[in-house]
């Protein structure tokens, strides 16, 4: 399928791994010219910007001075910006909501919910000039479904949905289109990770890491489809929401889980 999306001009959060990571592939491969950002780097982020035109910026996404400097770095390489995948978040594994500082809370805020905030408000004036703009915000099934374990990564990616929407509105009549991307669990490194949420939930099962993931969590969790989501298919959603195949769809939140949401 033509996506028709060579040369535009593209910014993606938290791109060195997982999600991000596939992102920035897929659109590196059709001719996008894409700006990484996050605060490390990685081989494989290496290897793609070796290869292709993708530019690495190292910005901590958690401060609003780096949302900005990142949205900067690739207006002033590209001269304009098309293409916005607001992906950046983080969760850490919650005993109770008792034992969470503001710290704590606040953290996840700014990555989570607050990134996306910060790196909108400095791209929408490049995405409106572009006038066919497009905003892929990456929350999750989370985001509808709270679950204490994650209490506030939920709520933020509950505000990130709520934002996704108003988003849509404010600006569709100036040529933007703003769209959401619900994941259920994706084999990445928020998952696979030491520490990760694969070893939480094996330790809990009494098993391995990849049992965790590969039985454990599609069982328990009742994906319909008895395997967790692969990167690169939350990525390949994200470029067909981004290209102009998808003109018509604005304001919307698409679930890739496997069947595990339940609801209409
Ligand atoms: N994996 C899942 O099961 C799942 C499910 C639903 C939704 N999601 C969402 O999908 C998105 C991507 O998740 P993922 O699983 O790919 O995560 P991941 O494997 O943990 O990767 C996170 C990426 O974000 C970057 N990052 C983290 N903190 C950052 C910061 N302060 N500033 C800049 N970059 C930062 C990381 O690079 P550095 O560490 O180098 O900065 C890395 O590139 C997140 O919003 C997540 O909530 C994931």
């Amino acid at each position: 399928m033509e996506l028709h999306l060579e040369d535009k001009v593209a910014v993606v959060t938290g791109a060195s791994k997982g999600i991000g990571l596939a992102v920035v592939e897929q659109l590196a491969k059709e001719g996008v010219k894409v700006v990484a950002g996050s605060r490390t780097s990685t081989p494989e982020l290496d290897a793609l910007a070796a290869s292709h035109d993708v530019t690495i910026v190292s910005v901590d996404l958690s401060t609003s001075a780096g949302a900005e400097a990142l949205v900067q770095h690739a207006v002033d390489r590209h001269q304009r910006l098309d293409i916005l995948v607001n992906n950046v978040g983080a969760a850490e594994p919650r005993e109770s909501f008792l034992k969470l500082s503001d710290a704590d809370w606040r953290r996840i805020f700014d990555v989570t919910f607050f990134s996306a905030v910060w790196v909108s408000r400095a791209a929408l004036p490049h995405l409106v000039a572009a006038d066919s703009g497009a905003i892929v915000n990456i929350s999750s099934i989370n985001a509808r479904l709270p679950f204490p374990g994650v209490v506030d990564y939920s709520a933020a990616k509950a505000a990130l949905t709520n934002l996704n929407k108003s988003l849509s509105e404010e600006f569709a009549s100036q040529g933007v289109r703003v769209n959401a991307i619900a994941p259920g669990p994706v084999r990445t490194p928020f998952w696979t990770a030491p520490g990760g949420f694969a070893d939480v939930t094996a330790a809990a099962a009494g098993t391995t890491a990849k049992e965790a993931i590969d039985v454990v969590v599609p069982e328990s969790m009742g994906i319909t489809s008895g395997r967790v989501t692969e990167a690169h298919e939350v990525a390949a959603l994200t470029l067909f929401l981004a290209s102009p195949l998808a003109a018509n769809i604005t304001g919307t939140e698409t679930l890739i889980d496997g069947g595990q949401t339940k609801t209409l």
